[in-house]
């Protein structure tokens, strides 16, 4: 069964791309066919996540535009053959008339992937509606600060308000010692804020930005922690039941445990 996925947030800067592209390698390397499509237009940057952006001639208009053949927009990844990618127009500017023509493209290419997984821009704009009119399932990436958790709630409100029945959350760049201190909110006040269920939670991690300039998702390095949180993530995503694991830090991941 072919799903699609949205990848969004209210404030921007959160890790969507991050979680695009780490999500979309380790279903990859599960086996699975992923195409990874970039919506943030004129931002875009999920290409240079994955190492790609030597390789952009065409993007999703020109694909919906018939400007272009599937073969010659959609790049394959060169050590995942199951991974592809679909980038965002750099200098045109999204319409409503671009939502229905992205929801056909999107139904078109299903019968081809298992996963479809759209890199959202920030906010609830075009970029936001028109994924979320294509999309069967939306995740929700928020930082631990309340800023980012208060806007988490209001997409997953506007993202069920447009017909999404399931939504998810994955909470980024948590730094676990900011929490101990009291100088970052937990998950627990997380949880409770936003009223949908939690698919992952990420560790905060310098490494992540490296990988990301270097154009490789850090589920390559499957050593670093972060990179277990991302591969369980895409476990949990394949409806895996992934018990939380041994080597992550208890005080992380306790509330896990509690809502078993
Ligand atoms: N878990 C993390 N730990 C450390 N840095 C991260 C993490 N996730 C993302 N980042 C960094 O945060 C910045 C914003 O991430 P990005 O994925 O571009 O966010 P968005 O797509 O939501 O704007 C990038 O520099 C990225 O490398
Ligand atoms: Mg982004």
């Amino acid at each position: 069964m072919s799903e699609v996925i949205a990848i969004v947030s209210g404030k921007g800067g959160v890790g969507k791309t991050t979680v695009t592209a780490n999500i979309g390698t380790a279903l990859a390397a599960m086996g699975y066919k992923v195409l990874l499509i970039d919506a943030d237009v004129g931002l875009r940057n999920l290409d240079i996540a994955l190492g790609m952006q030597d390789r952009i001639v065409y993007h999703f208009l020109d694909l919906m535009d018939e400007a272009c053949s599937e073969k010659q927009a959609i790049i394959n990844d060169e050590k995942y053959t199951g991974l592809s990618f679909l980038a965002a127009p750099q200098c045109q500017s999204l319409e409503v008339k671009h939502f229905p023509l992205f929801k056909k493209m999107t139904d078109k290419l299903k019968t081809r992937y298992d996963y479809i997984i759209i890199d959202c821009p920030a906010g609830i704009d075009k970029g936001f509606l028109m994924a979320v009119n294509a999309a069967d399932k939306v995740i929700i990436v928020s930082t631990p600060d309340m800023l980012s958790v208060r806007d988490a709630d209001k997409v997953a409100a506007m993202s069920e308000k447009f017909g999404i029945e399931k939504s998810f959350l994955i909470i980024n760049k948590i730094n676990v010692d900011m929490i101990k201190k009291g100088d970052m909110i937990d998950i627990d006040t997380i949880i409770n804020t936003v009223a949908v269920p939690l698919i992952g939670a990420v560790p905060e991690d310098s490494g992540i930005i490296r990988s990301i300039n270097t154009g490789k998702p850090i589920v390559l390095l499957p050593k670093k922690h972060s990179a277990t949180a991302f591969i369980n993530i895409a476990k949990r995503i394949t409806g895996r039941k992934v018990p939380i694991m041994k080597d992550e830090k208890r005080g992380l991941f306790s509330f896990f445990r509690r809502k078993k």
